[in-house]
């Protein structure tokens, strides 16, 4: 329980989680360097992480901040999107923060969603060398949803899940509909595994709004379990769980 409470940060907004966090990466990043190597970031979508993306994409405006060298690994991508879709997640990522920063194609990952179910497989285990060619994800961040899930890993998905197509949960398909026309919501997607995000060296997950509180309950409550996806972050030795009042709830 001690170990819960140190690890989440009460804050008053997703504003303020963004700075927080990116201090952190801007101090992560400087000591890489130190050591003669890049930063990697385990990068999310959704709504969540949309102040994170902005405060970097200001402070790099504003000089404050290189990202140059920075390697980011997106956790998941849908199934049947090219990556030209407009809906899929890597052109969100190019529009909220690969464009602006100008990072080139060669340090920015994200999952294949075109790729026939045959090719999969191979692709996910590509994906897991990858990071490991990289030197491992240095700062995963994550959003919560509402399910409990982290990345696409819904309840049911194992601790020792690794990068594999999964199906989407219902719950997860209602929050993707805004996107798609009813008959085009997409069933699959591939994602990370939950073994896969545990091996980050640091993991901040950020859940903001009433909406999450039931998920985040769960999850800091323990115990860890496949239920919930996001409870095994508490097997981690360097989470922090960033969220605001009315994510807490009781917590706070
Ligand atoms: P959201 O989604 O950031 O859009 O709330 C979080 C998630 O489902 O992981």
């Amino acid at each position: 329980m001690s170990r819960q409470t140190h690890s989440v940060r009460l804050v008053s907004d997703a504003r303020e989680a963004a700075r927080i966090l990116v201090d952190e990466i801007a101090e992560l990043a400087a000591k890489r360097r130190g050591q003669g190597r890049s930063l990697v970031l385990g990068l999310a979508t959704g709504g969540t992480p949309i102040a994170v993306y902005e405060e970097l994409v200001s402070r790099v405006a504003a000089g404050r901040l290189d990202t140059s060298d920075f390697v980011a690994f997106n956790l998941d991508e849908y199934c049947g999107l090219t990556t030209a879709d407009p809906r899929s997640f890597a052109q969100w990522m190019r529009a909220r923060l690969f464009d602006p920063l100008a990072w080139p194609a060669g340090r920015t990952h994200i999952p294949a969603g075109d790729l026939g179910p045959s090719a999969r497989a191979r692709h996910c285990a590509e994906y897991e060398q990858a990071i490991r060619d990289a030197g491992g994800i240095d700062l995963q961040l994550l959003g919560l949803g509402r399910n409990g899930h982290i990345g696409f890993n819904e309840p049911g998905s194992s601790r020792d899940s690794r990068t594999r197509a999964v199906d989407l949960a219902p719950d997860t398909r209602t929050d993707a509909a805004a996107q798609f026309s009813p008959r085009e919501v997409p069933t699959q997607a591939l994602t990370m595994g939950v073994a896969t995000i545990l091996e980050a060296r640091r993991v901040r997950l950020l859940a903001f709004g009433a909406h999450k509180r039931p998920a985040l309950t769960r999850t800091l409550g323990g115990p860890a379990g496949p239920d919930c996806p996001a409870s095994f972050l508490l097997e981690h030795g360097d989470v922090q769980f960033f969220a605001d009042r009315d994510a807490l709830g009781s917590y706070s």
